[in-house]
């Protein structure tokens, strides 16, 4: 079990080739291209944040690939990665996973852990809270590994600029590169929006999207936790980290909304976003203290006049609903299904989603094909995180401003450890949401 130093800016720009004009401009680094797996040769791969996501990923890749072996976990915190070392060696006793764990002393944790992890592997799984993507990707591209990111990508606009920095070093390398927005693989939904690129319901005039659903999990306070341990813990409730809801879950959403508007166009995007939101409910549960909202509502505007109606929420006992819907000038439809006129289509049922990403992403090392989900993936964050800078400040927002110079929170530039001062301080045991009409975007 090794502990690890703890990230500095210095590491950060010596490795992910981060210039002194800011995150954006990561250039490519000269680092030769790794002689990565190809062929029948064994993949190692690695893991990089131990919570449930990421032990689910690994556990798939493991069951669509052979001549595959799990040589390194990392996580911030011991107990999460020696856990999961100890879960991943118990995988060893099933038949089924013979042969294909041999973590041995390669158990790290700290800030810095994701670096020897990756370092040890051909291919990294990444399944940390969103903030640290950026960082974390960019390390995995500069040393020249295959990468599966689970979404989103970022929580902020300083952190979209460098993933595609990210994506352009991964295409440079020919990096095998898929994200976790597993729509994406299903083989109904590629059907469903062939059929409406193709014009089946002829010009798509809007999209409404939906992840409305109940409440999420709350991580309290441990006894003497400092702010940094309790925050990086109770992620999912700090913009920093998560990205707030939107981001976090809705991308799935957006991602598929966006994919109907790009008509095959990969860097397509919305360019205008009109929202409201706000923390209505969470905030009156005693103890459950975070700073993201629990609704928000985002009309995106595209070039060609179309639009994207989105809701998300985390509200209990309001309506469900996790859902994708198209309408156009001949027909409309809903996930993998149309209707025009008196015709009814749907979709044939797909293989689980979760498992065919990772039968893509084996395919493409395997065969030496070219594929970067990264592009859609930093695009449909950048949307997500476009919708939140809309909610929170109540302002009709661009696109372009929204990349170039959208309020960017993490600590790219900050040293960090369990004693550091997170972004953001609770005063009298609150923490402060975003005051639309206050707040400023950009
Ligand atoms: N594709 C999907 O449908 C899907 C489903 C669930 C979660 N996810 C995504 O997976 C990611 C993880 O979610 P989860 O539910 O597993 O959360 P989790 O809290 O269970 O796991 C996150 C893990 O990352 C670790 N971690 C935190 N900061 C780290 C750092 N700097 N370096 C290394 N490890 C760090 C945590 O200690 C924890 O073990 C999120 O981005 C989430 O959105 C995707």
């Amino acid at each position: 079990m090794k502990e690890q130093t703890q990230a500095t800016r210095r590491d950060f720009l010596k490795t992910s080739g981060v210039v002194a004009a800011g995150l954006g401009a990561v250039g490519g680094l000269g680092i030769a291209r790794s002689a990565h797996a190809q062929g029948s040769d064994l993949i190692k791969i690695a893991l990089v944040g131990c919570g449930g996501r990421g032990r689910g990923a690994v556990q798939d890749r493991l069951d669509v690939g052979d001549n595959v072996k799990l040589v390194a976990v990392a996580d911030v915190f011991e107990g999460q990665a020696k856990n999961a070392a100890n879960a991943f060696k118990g995988l060893n006793e099933n038949e089924k996973y013979q042969g294909k764990v041999d973590v041995g002393d390669n158990v790290f944790f700290g800030f810095d852990a994701y670096k020897h992890a990756i370092d040890a592997c051909d291919e990294v799984l990444i399944a940390t809270p969103p903030g640290f993507r950026p960082v974390h990707y960019a390390y995995a591209v500069n040393k020249g590994k295959d990468v599966f990111l689970e979404k989103p990508l970022a929580t902020d606009s300083a952190g979209f600029r460098s993933l595609m920095e990210s994506n352009k070093i991964a295409d440079e390398k020919n990096l095998k590169v898929v994200v976790g927005l597993q729509r994406r693989h299903g083989t109904d939904y590629n059907a469903w929006i062939n059929k409406i690129q193709e014009g089946a319901i002829g010009d798509v005039v809007y999209t409404r999207v939906y992840w409305n659903g109940g409440d999420i999990w709350y991580r309290g306070r441990g006894q003497d936790q400092a702010e940094m341990e309790f925050q990086v813990n109770n992620w999912y409730h700090f913009v920093w980290l998560c990205g707030d809801n939107i981001c976090e879950q809705h991308i799935h959403n957006l991602d598929i909304g966006n994919w109907i508007h790009g008509k095959g166009d990969k860097l397509a995007h919305p360019v205008k976003a009109y929202g409201m939101g706000g923390l209505q409910v969470r905030d009156k549960v005693p103890n459950k203290q975070g700073e993201i909202y629990d609704h928000h509502a985002v009309e995106f505007e595209y070039a060609d006049g179309s639009r994207m109606i989105s809701q998300c929420r985390q509200i209990p006992g309001t309506w469900s609903s996790v859902s994708e819907h198209v309408h156009g000038t001949k027909g409309f439809g809903g996930n993998c299904w149309l209707k025009t006129g008196d015709e009814n289509w749907r979709a044939p049922g797909s293989q689980n989603h979760f498992k065919l990403e990772h039968v893509h992403h084996v395919k493409a090392i395997r065969e030496n094909i070219a594929i970067n989900d990264g592009w859609h993936g930093a695009i449909s964050t950048m949307i997500s995180i476009f919708g939140r800078l809309a909610t929170y400040s109540g302002a009709a927002l661009s696109w372009d401003d929204a990349v170039n110079k959208g309020f960017s929170q993490f600590p790219y530039d900050k040293e960090l450890t369990w004693n550091a001062e997170p972004p953001i301080l609770p005063k009298d045991g609150k923490y402060a949401s975003a005051l639309p009409g206050v707040f400023k975007a950009y």
